[in-house]
């Protein structure tokens, strides 16, 4: 974290010198009271009163324009700190793989974003103005209450370490308890993430009551626990105050006895004493506050940088010339199980080859690897064993933006963007132009649905694409694939939403405008891809058999029963034509 505190280590020096110069007020000012006591108001000295009284007011002025100006370089130094670290992180973010997020959840991630940013920023405002202010205002009390009396600050010396006791044992009971507060906050994160995101299904099962106990659950676990880090903190005020209480009371009796007998001691002395040794000791307090915002901030801190370190398992490759654009996938004895799973092997030594312009699909249960198989494509994850080319070339050798610039893959889940439609289509290719977005959405059956809309194009997508029908989402994300201009087009069972007709109707029109582009094709039903070049059967993980329609209906007994079963479930078999 230090790092992004060096760039802005002027206004922290800044802030520091002002606030030296706002306390250095601070500890003139019973210095003059002293004096007016002594030598105006017990006296008699009006000219005295009114001289001093003057450099009172003058110096409180001083004081308040450092207090001012620290306070605007503190600021400054602390606001450009958490705008870095919250820049960066959230690029980090941006930039883990699949299997660096599956590991932390998104609730914990926007925690971190937000309130364990926060926190560490908070202290470092609170570490420059108020480490300075009460370093300063122990030393130079320590010192001024010398100069009233050396038997004061013995006063303070014996008091001190009772105080310095209690701070450490509260901060030793209590440190702990802070890293497990931001988990909770986590916990809290999540449940609210997940409902607000699902209120739908909540409401749809009748779930409200459910929820709320989960998140009753999730709010009392972290009431709890902030109610023990604050119940132990309570007590170390009142232990400091006793303390202080004890060395005042001490300073008017030792100071009240010196004044009887005709020593060297004075009211306004005694007086001065009681404000310096105050001022020492609410430093000591202040300190203590400040080192346990301090381990609380550590605890944010390292939250924040186990995201910031965390190296990126899916990194860029070299080679040498990138090979030609063609639109060649070939998997050669590919195995792959999820880091978090490893002993689930998800693909078993799959091996094919899809061709320049060829229309390849895969067919196969629901969890039989589907989606896993195209993940490794675009490198969404990386092979365990064996290799997956791109135009002849190991995926792993590629730069990443180059490879995925060779690919669109609409994703099983359609997700949008709180923008409009427009908007949403340009998302693949940032310069398209309002035809080209008209196009890619006539390719995708988009055109007339969009066209029937109030706003046309730019009607608003609301959050998630709440506003639209589960088809209507499908063929937006279908649209931001084709305008993208790749040489390879995935679909991860992405018209599933569709109807048979309007699904058969997308691929005609895909086929007639892109018909030299790759196209994978991952469907449940067989209606869907009867009329791909290839239908490649997986089944646990493994490629049973690959070949046309008419070739696995004699070839594959998984394929045939498939087929028959869709048949009986009452499907339309036939493509909708
Ligand atoms: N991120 C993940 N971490 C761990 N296991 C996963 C992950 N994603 C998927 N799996 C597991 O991998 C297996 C294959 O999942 P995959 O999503 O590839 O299946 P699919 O064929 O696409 O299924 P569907 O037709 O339902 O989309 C499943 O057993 C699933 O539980
Ligand atoms: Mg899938």
């Amino acid at each position: 974290m230090l790092k992004y505190l060096k760039k802005y280590w002027f206004f922290c020096v800044a802030a520091a010198l002002f606030m030296v110069g706002e306390v250095s007020m601070d500890l003139y000012q019973p210095d003059l009271m002293a004096d007016i006591v002594d030598n105006g108001v017990l006296k008699g000295d009006i000219n005295l009163i009114i001289s001093v009284g003057v450099r009172m007011i003058i110096s409180v002025i001083l004081g308040g324009i450092c207090g001012i100006m620290c306070g605007v370089f503190a600021n400054l130094a602390a606001q450009r700190f958490g705008n870095d670290v919250r820049k960066d992180l959230f690029g980090k973010i941006m930039s883990l793989s699949f299997e660096e997020t599956d590991k932390i959840s998104t609730g914990s991630l926007v925690t971190r974003l937000t309130n364990d940013v926060t926190q560490v920023q908070n202290t470092v405002m609170m570490s420059v103005r108020g480490f300075v202010r009460n370093t300063v205002m122990f030393v130079g009390g320590i010192f001024m209450l010398y100069r009233q009396s050396p038997r004061f600050a013995l006063i303070a010396a014996c008091g001190l370490p009772f105080i310095i006791i209690a701070v450490v044992f509260f901060l030793k009971k209590t440190s702990p308890l802070f890293a497990i507060v931001q988990r909770k906050l986590d916990g809290i994160n999540n449940v609210m993430q997940e409902d607000v995101k699902g209120a739908r299904v909540v409401k749809a099962y009748v779930k409200e009551e459910y929820e709320l106990d989960r998140f009753d659950k999730a709010n009392g676990e972290l009431c709890d626990i902030n109610l023990r880090v604050h119940t132990l903190l309570a007590f170390m005020g009142p232990c400091m105050n006793i303390v202080l209480n004890i060395c005042i009371v001490t300073v008017i009796l030792v100071g009240g006895f010196t004044f009887r007998e005709g020593g060297d001691m004075t009211p306004g002395r005694i007086m001065a004493a009681i404000t310096y040794l105050a001022q020492i000791l609410h430093g000591v307090t202040f300190m203590a506050n400040i080192f346990q915002t301090f381990t609380r901030a550590r605890a944010s801190a390292d939250r924040i940088n186990e995201v910031l370190r965390s190296e990126a398992v899916i990194l860029d490759g070299v080679c040498g010339e990138l090979p030609e654009r063609l639109g060649e996938v070939e998997f050669r004895d590919v195995s792959f199980s999820y880091a978090g799973a490893p002993g689930n092997r998800v693909l078993d030594n799959v091996s094919f080859r899809v061709h320049r312009g060829e229309t390849f699909a895969i067919i196969g249960a629901t969890g039989s690897g589907k989606s896993s198989l195209v993940n490794l494509i675009p490198r969404f994850y990386d092979a365990l064993e064996g290799e997956v080319l791109v135009d002849g070339v190991n995926v792993k050798d590629y730069p990443l933006t180059e490879l995925r610039a060779r690919i669109a893959i609409v994703l099983q889940k359609a997700e949008l963007y709180q923008r409009p439609i427009a908007d949403n289509i340009r998302w693949g290719r940032g310069d398209a132009d309002p035809w080209e977005i008209k196009s890619a959405a006539e390719i995708a059956q988009a055109d007339d649905f969009i066209c029937n809309t109030e706003y046309g194009y730019n009607t608003l997508v609301t959050e998630d694409g709440h506003s639209l029908s589960g088809g209507q989402k499908q063929r937006i994300s279908i649209a931001r694939a084709v305008i993208k201009k790749c040489n390879i087009m995935i679909f991860d069972d992405s018209t599933s939403a569709l109807d048979l007709h309007t699904e058969a109707e997308l691929y005609r029109t895909l086929g007639e405008r892109m018909g030299d582009i790759t196209k994978i094709i991952i469907a449940q039903r067989i209606a869907s891809i009867k009329g791909a070049d290839r239908i490649a059967v997986l089944n646990n993980g493994r490629i049973e058999a690959v070949g046309s329609h008419s070739e696995l209906m004699e070839s594959s007994e998984l394929y045939r029963d498939i087929y028959n079963s869709q048949l009986k479930e009452g499907g339309d078999i036939n493509d909708g034509e």
